[in-house]
């Protein structure tokens, strides 16, 4: 998609809510977009909008091996009260074997390089074939979550894998989030009730202090700068 393209998009939609970008996308691009889904916060606001929009609309995760035991908890439930299947992505096993046998189980404690590559092996390596099927990926999203995501778009090409990135609450609050979920009744993680606005991977996520940044329970012996895992590298 060029620059005039996404411009005109974005102008389009700049004042609209985020159903009518959902709705835009999952008429244009069919089966050719899906909701990635961490089963966060956001991503269950965004899962209950685009089913109710399009009931067989597709939405994956990726199940890295490591996450909370309250994540796959909610993959289940979330698929029970909507009826329908989240496509749940693993990493390649001879990667992962390889990589713990090398570098030990929780290598991501030792370096950045080690956490990255755990993340690649385990995240972007299995998002990478899901792309092989899409033509635009909708994220969770928002500008008020980090350093690294304050000059989100609504629209964005998505130059590391070359397909559209769809951000629908790119310009919503916290607030906003939560008065949805209540509103609307949506499954959410209890481990947001306990400290964590946040949640990846058990390992690498913590509960934070009532003040800190949202994001400052992830990856948290590292600097806010490095925090992304490259799901969203910009
Ligand atoms: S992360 O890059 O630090 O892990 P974050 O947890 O804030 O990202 O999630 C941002 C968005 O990335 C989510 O709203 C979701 O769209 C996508 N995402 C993150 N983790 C996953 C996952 N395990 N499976 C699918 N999508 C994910
Ligand atoms: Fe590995 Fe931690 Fe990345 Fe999960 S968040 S893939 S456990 S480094």
């Amino acid at each position: 998609m060029d620059k005039s393209k996404l411009d005109e998009l974005n102008n389009r939609f700049q004042n609209q809510k985020p159903e009518d970008v959902i709705a835009w996308f999952l008429n244009e691009y069919d089966n050719k977009v899906a909701l990635s889904s961490s089963l966060g916060a956001e991503d269950q606001v965004l899962t209950d909008m685009v089913l109710k929009i399009k009931s067989d609309a597709r939405i994956f995760t990726l199940d890295t091996g490591r996450l909370f035991p309250e994540t796959y908890d909610l993959i289940d439930r979330t698929n029970k009260k909507y009826n329908v299947k989240i496509e749940v992505l693993f990493p390649d096993f001879k990667q992962v074997e390889e990589m713990v046998n090398n570098k030990g189980i929780n290598l991501f404690y030792e370096s950045i390089e080690n956490r990255k590559q755990c993340c690649h092996i385990r995240k972007i390596e299995p998002l990478k074939r899901v792309f092989q099927t899409l033509d635009a990926w909708i994220c969770g999203l928002r500008a008020g979550q980090a350093v690294t995501r304050q000059n989100i778009r609504v629209v964005e090409w998505d130059d590391n894998n070359g397909l559209i990135k769809v951000n629908p609450l790119a310009h919503w609050s916290e607030k906003e989030v939560w008065d949805y979920i209540k509103e609307n009744k949506v499954p959410y993680n209890p481990l947001h009730d306990k400290g964590f606005p946040s949640i990846g991977c058990l390992p690498c996520t913590r509960a934070i202090e009532p003040g800190e940044d949202v994001r400052a329970g992830r990856w948290w012996w590292e600097n806010p700068e490095s925090k992304e895992c490259g799901l969203h590298k910009r």
